[in-house]
């Protein structure tokens, strides 16, 4: 068995894994379920300052699915791209009420898993009454959440809205924490790597990257937008690229811990964030449609697959791939010799692969699809089209990848 135990700034977290902070953890009972479920960690939905109590009432129906229920085999099989919408900014709880909800919490866990508080202030005054206030709590763990992807549309100056504060609401708050602390960011900025590094120069222990990115659909028949009325988080497993990417970027440029996590869907996901540099990593839409219980699941196959490639922990694996990723100015151009060709025993004649070829390289015969080598660019796309996988590239020579 490997080892799947992280430490991030003093503190065991049984597995890399934690619920972030969503619907799951709406409560202690909810937190109580992500530890029970397998999580390391129960990152505890945001608990937003008075002048943005207005998120502490929710829209309903609040959620909407994209190109979810309509995947052939559904509810036995899952889609693993899709979108999830949803407007949900905060905790209903007031402060009080959150400090016990957090404290009942860690009574009910104990030492089983890691309790992680959040907080979002709109005003530095908020940040401290929160800050002191969960300094007293039994927390494992304080989350600083200056990432929520809508507070701005909501008329106050916070998360996405105040990305350009983040180094100066962490110095701010460093100071005053006494408890381990992340600062959440967001995607929603021009460069998210240059905000968790003055994240991470302010003081930050930790960065959590990272919230949702923001949007809406448009309904139309009926001219507006689908759901509430206006924009919501638009986030979901279509996500993934994108926050590996600035992950990868930041585990260069960093040197305190990352948690990722942004469209994490299964285990595989899990072990490319780590691969990428991660030290822990959350989910949001991934335990909201898997449930709970996923976790326990995904900690057995990374353990399954560390054991299978002979690796005795995920500190083994972090990293490992960073060195991989080029830069577009580095990768081989235009290699010679790589065209497309035809399986006809497979080829079904369908014509797919002849609408999605600009270099008019592909005829429809008798025999099937029939390539021109001479007109063929080698772009691949009659390969990811075709559905009966009949057609294939070629290589010259083998390559990686
Ligand atoms: C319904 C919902 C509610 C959320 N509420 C919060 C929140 O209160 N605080 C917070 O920091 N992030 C919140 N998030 C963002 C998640 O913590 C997490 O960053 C995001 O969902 C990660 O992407 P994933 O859903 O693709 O895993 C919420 C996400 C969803 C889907
Ligand atoms: S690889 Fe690209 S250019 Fe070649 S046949 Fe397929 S779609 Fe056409
Ligand atoms: S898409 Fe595939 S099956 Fe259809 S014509 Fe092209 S090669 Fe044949």
């Amino acid at each position: 068995m490997a080892k799947l135990s992280v430490n991030v700034e003093g503190v065991e977290f049984k597995n890399p894994i934690l619920v972030g902070s969503a619907s799951p953890s709406m409560d202690c009972y909810g937190t109580k379920k992500g530890i029970d479920g397998g999580a390391g960690g129960v990152i505890v939905k945001s608990l937003f300052g008075d002048k943005g109590k207005l998120g502490r009432n929710f829209p309903r129906p609040r959620f909407k699915l994209y190109d979810y229920r309509d995947y052939p085999g559904y509810p036995d099989k899952l889609p693993h791209a899709f979108t999830l919408n949803s407007l949900e900014e905060c905790s209903h709880f007031g402060y009080e009420e959150y400090m016990e909800d957090v404290n009942k919490a860690k009574k009910m866990i104990g030492k089983d898993g890691i309790v992680m508080a959040s907080l979002s202030g709109v005003t530095l005054e908020e940040w401290e009454t929160m800050i002191k206030m969960v300094n007293e709590t039994d927390a494992d763990w304080v989350e600083l959440n200056v990432s929520c992807p809508f507070a701005a549309d909501m008329g106050v100056k916070m998360g996405a809205g105040a990305v350009d504060m983040c180094p100066d609401i962490t110095s701010f708050c460093a100071k005053l924490v006494k408890k381990p602390f992340s600062v959440k960011i967001s995607p929603q900025a021009s460069n998210p790597v240059d905000i968790a590094l003055g994240v991470e120069r302010a003081g930050g222990k930790c960065v959590n990257m990272s919230a949702r990115l923001s949007g809406f659909d448009i309904d139309i028949d009926t001219m507006r937008p689908i759901g509430p009325g206006a924009q919501g988080g638009w986030g979901g497993p279509y996500l993934i690229g994108y926050g590996l990417k600035y992950v990868a970027q930041a585990a260069k440029r960093l040197s305190i811990p990352i948690i990722a996590g942004l469209g994490v869907w299964d285990w595989r996901d899990i072990i490319k964030y780590t691969m990428v540099g991660a030290t822990l990593v959350q989910s949001g839409v991934g335990i909201m449609l898997q449930g709970y219980n996923i976790s326990k699941k995904w900690a057995d196959s990374i353990d399954a697959w560390l054991d299978s490639k002979g690796y005795t922990s995920l500190d083994e694996i972090r990293g490992i791939a960073l060195p991989n990723i080029l830069k577009t100015s580095e990768i081989e151009r235009a290699p010679e010799g790589v065209y497309a060709s035809v399986d006809y025993e497979k080829c079904t004649k369908c014509g797919v692969c002849v609408r999605s070829c600009f270099y008019d390289a592909i005829k429809l015969t008798k025999m099937g699809a029939v390539i021109n080598s001479k007109k063929c660019d080698g772009c691949g796309m009659c390969v990811e089209v075709c559905p009966s996988q009949a057609a294939k590239m070629n290589f010259p020579r083998k390559r990686v990848g």
